[in-house]
């Protein structure tokens, strides 16, 4: 073996063995540096006579190029072996599902009081407000209901602890959005006009049927030939369009409200199918609303000439309606901000 040779397959070797690109540099350099072990073979050459020179010249210049071709080659397999590392310790599992990030979302009551008054609009309801803390006169008096009437207990009253005024009497917590009627009335007394509002009224019961605050939804429409079949044909279509279905049967039962005369009490037909209700069709009934023709001392004390002016007035409670459409069974679950129960009732639209 020559001693070229012998430096050849030393330096194959070390090639071969080398983990880093920096070590196959080191061994370049090494080698075929400029003091490198091949290179001093080349300048040995021309101490060769020339018969020997040609030969070991060849030598010398084949072993170059294969050390170069196997240290390239090495490289390259190097290479790919260490970005094989880098990908193994960065890998990311694209299967794996994402985070399910916390979200927010409105309150199901917010959502429905949003339908709701989306419903209304197209038939040209504007919205209408009043205040929580009410006085005797708008909460009662205003709306036929006079002192010492027997509907004053029914409603449970929280009495404000507050100085009563001459003309309006005590302060109160509203225990319904009727007043607003009256509200509305007085801002706009010139027919026709349609009204509803939404809002908290607030009555002394707790149970999983009554919460002492909860919400309401008042409709008043004022006009010259309103009778009770606009209110039958509203009522007709709301609840067809709230409960998205293609029919619905109204049973209208007579009641008594002081503020509507006549006033009605409102059913709907539903049945139950695997365990959930279904409205608009079976033959059982279910009371949804109030309402009726308001009472012309109703008109009067919103400032409308009761000879020309007839009206008719709904009212629903907002989680009862809900409850409803969503299979709610105890309203408390409305206020206990419990993100369990929002989800139970697919009150919950996070990215699952
Ligand atoms: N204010 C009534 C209540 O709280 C609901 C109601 C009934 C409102 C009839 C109305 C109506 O406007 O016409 O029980």
């Amino acid at each position: 073996m020559t001693d070229i040779e012998k430096l050849l397959s030393s330096c194959l070797f070390e090639i071969e063995n080398s983990r880093t690109t920096k070590r196959l540099d080191d061994i370049k350099v090494a080698v075929l540096g400029k003091n490198g072990k091949l290179t001093e073979f080349l300048k040995s050459l021309k101490d060769m006579p020339e018969d020997k020179r040609k030969i070991a010249g060849t030598e010398i210049n084949a072993a170059k190029t294969e050390i170069l071709n196997s240290i390239s080659s090495k490289a390259v397999r190097l290479e790919i072996a260490e970005l094989e590392k880098k990908l193994a310790s960065e890998f990311v599992d694209v299967t794996m599902p994402a985070r399910v990030r916390p979200s927010g979302n409105l309150h199901p009551l917010t959502k429905v009081a949003d339908e709701i008054a989306d419903i209304l609009s197209e038939y040209g309801f504007t919205f209408a407000e009043g205040p929580n803390i009410e006085s005797e006169y708008y909460n009662f008096t205003a709306l036929n209901i006079p002192d010492h009437h027997p509907a004053r207990t029914m409603h449970d009253t929280f009495y404000l602890n507050y100085p009563a005024d001459r003309k309006e009497g005590r302060k109160l917590l509203r225990t319904h959005t009727s007043p607003v009627q009256i509200r509305a009335m007085l801002a706009n007394n010139k027919p026709p006009f349609r009204y509803f509002s939404i809002g908290r009224v607030y009555r002394s019961d707790y149970d999983a049927t009554h919460t002492p605050m909860f919400n309401q939804i008042e409709g008043l429409m004022v006009g010259e030939g309103i009778s009770f079949a606009h209110l039958k044909y509203l009522m007709t279509d709301f609840l067809k369009k709230f409960f998205g279905v293609p029919q619905i049967e109204l049973r209208l039962r007579p009641s008594f409200f002081p503020f509507t005369e006549p006033s009605t009490e409102i059913d709907i037909n539903y049945k139950i199918k695997g365990g959930k209700i279904i409205f608009g069709s079976g033959d059982k009934w279910m009371e949804v609303v109030g309402g009726g023709v308001v009472h012309p001392n109703v008109l009067k004390a919103g400032n409308i000439d009761s000879k020309k002016y007839r009206g008719i007035a709904f009212g629903f409670g907002l989680e009862r309606l809900t409850s409803l459409k969503y299979g709610v069974s105890d309203l408390r679950g409305y206020f206990e901000s419990d993100s369990r129960w929002r989800e139970a009732f697919g009150f919950s639209y996070a990215a699952k």
